[in-house]
């Protein structure tokens, strides 16, 4: 995600942010401690980032945002790192072109360590005599580092699977168990609000608040499965134009797309799926992930149904508020949902909507720098709800407003149906 937004006031005290700022900075380090130097240098496309551009970056925003223009004593780590690390701030000046991160092999893993070290111990310095102003941008930059942790995951994910040694998972076989059953939950029509509610910290394309006017649906119990998603292959999905919207169909012909990307069919004719931890056989309960807007709106429609307006999921959620697999759970990977009733609202997989990436009624971004971080791209994407097996269990809530471009499947981007 691309995402940043704008400050508003900050809800938390000091001494929980400091304690959150201490346990955020380290989850970074976490999930990249296994990854050699090398794997931290790979960029296997240009919309994603090598895992020690995202260490650096996340650090760059701190320094730039909060301890440069706040605090006059601040010498910083390396004048050249501005540019270095400058994502997409045009009010900034210039930046390296996107697609050539993977080309920095200087400054080394180490420097970029260090780099995170002294940026850290100045805020932690900075901490007692941060005001308010200070406060809600450090709260901003903890929720930035969150979505790029989902980032580091991603990123990863695709550079080790493009890897000609990609590894096989040295996994035991996974019991055979079946899916939740899928059934319907019917929300009655009516004036709805939503968007960003209470004092909690939220992005600013989550707002303003505003109402609906919802007419009556049903939501799917749980995300769609690999069987399910099967059955769709079977019945030749992948080759009947009259399930594609026109830009889908010339996206799968043009990339020859026959299954969701990092499924492998062997000669045997099965299916097998490349995980963080490796290839595996395809588990056929667990929800279907990496799979694009265009191959989600073609099954929706080859299975009689449609996908979820961006404010249907979110009056849904209210009603189905049901939590999965997150990055804390270090699965990087969707699990079966189990049991009666509804499942995975949050968490396992993001979900595509049927609604476009825009401004709600009466959005404005940000004066100055930080308005850069949304408003510039509501074009061209499609919405997400709900989080994934990558994302941070205190980074998500019901108003949360994902976006990628549609062609996009690399995230862990999934399928809950509506009708
Ligand atoms: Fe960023």
């Amino acid at each position: 995600m691309t995402t940043t937004a704008a400050p508003r006031p900050t809800s938390v005290s000091k001494s929980s942010l400091r304690e959150r700022f201490s346990e955020v900075r380290h989850t970074s380090l976490r999930i990249t401690e296994g990854l050699s130097p090398e794997d931290q240098i790979l960029q296997s496309m240009p919309e994603a980032s090598p895992t020690k551009w995202h260490l650096a970056h996340t650090t760059w925003f701190f320094e730039t945002f909060i301890l440069l223009p706040h605090l006059p004593s601040y010498k910083p780590f390396d004048a050249r790192y501005k540019y270095l690390f400058n994502s997409y701030y045009k009010q900034l000046g210039a930046h390296p072109y996107r697609g050539s991160r993977g080309l920095m092999s200087r400054p080394s893993l180490q420097q970029v360590h260090a780099y995170r070290d002294y940026v850290e111990r100045a805020l932690l310095t900075f901490f007692d005599e941060a005001g308010d102003d200070v406060l809600e941008l450090i709260e901003l930059g903890l929720n930035h580092e969150q979505q790029h942790q989902e980032l580091i995951l991603t990123d990863i994910k695709h550079a080790l699977w493009s890897s000609p040694l990609r590894a096989e998972c040295d996994c035991l076989p996974e019991p055979a168990t079946p899916a939740a059953r899928l059934s319907w939950i019917d929300i009655e029509g009516g004036i709805y609000s939503i968007g960003r509610e209470g004092s909690g910290f939220a992005f600013d394309n989550e707002g303003p608040r505003h109402e609906v006017l919802l007419q009556p649906f049903r939501m799917a119990s749980r995300p769609i499965t690999n069987a399910e998603y099967l059955e769709f292959m079977q019945d030749g999905g992948y080759r009947r134009p009259e399930l594609w919207l026109s830009d889908g169909w010339d996206t799968i012909c043009a990339q020859h797309c026959e299954a969701p990307l990092y499924w492998e069919h062997r000669n045997d004719g099965s299916w097998w799926q490349f995980a963080m931890n490796g290839i595996k056989p395809l588990n056929p309960a667990e929800p279907v992930c990496h799979v694009s807007f265009y191959e989600v709106d073609a099954y929706a429609r080859w299975s009689g149904a449609r996908l979820p307006a961006e404010a249907e999921w979110e009056v849904a959620a209210a009603r189905m508020p049901s939590r999965g697999t997150f990055l804390e759970d270090f699965a990087f990977h969707p699990q079966v949902a189990r049991g009666e009733g509804h499942q995975q609202m949050f968490g396992d997989v993001w979900e595509w909507t049927a609604s476009p990436y825009i401004a709600y009624p009466g959005f404005q971004p940000a004066a100055g720098l930080i308005g850069e971080y949304n408003g510039k791209f509501m074009c061209n994407q499609m919405v997400l709800r709900g989080g994934s097996c990558a994302t941070p269990s205190s980074h998500i809530r019901a108003s949360y407003r994902n976006f990628f471009p549609p062609q996009a499947r690399w995230q862990f981007s999934g399928i809950r149906l509506a009708r």
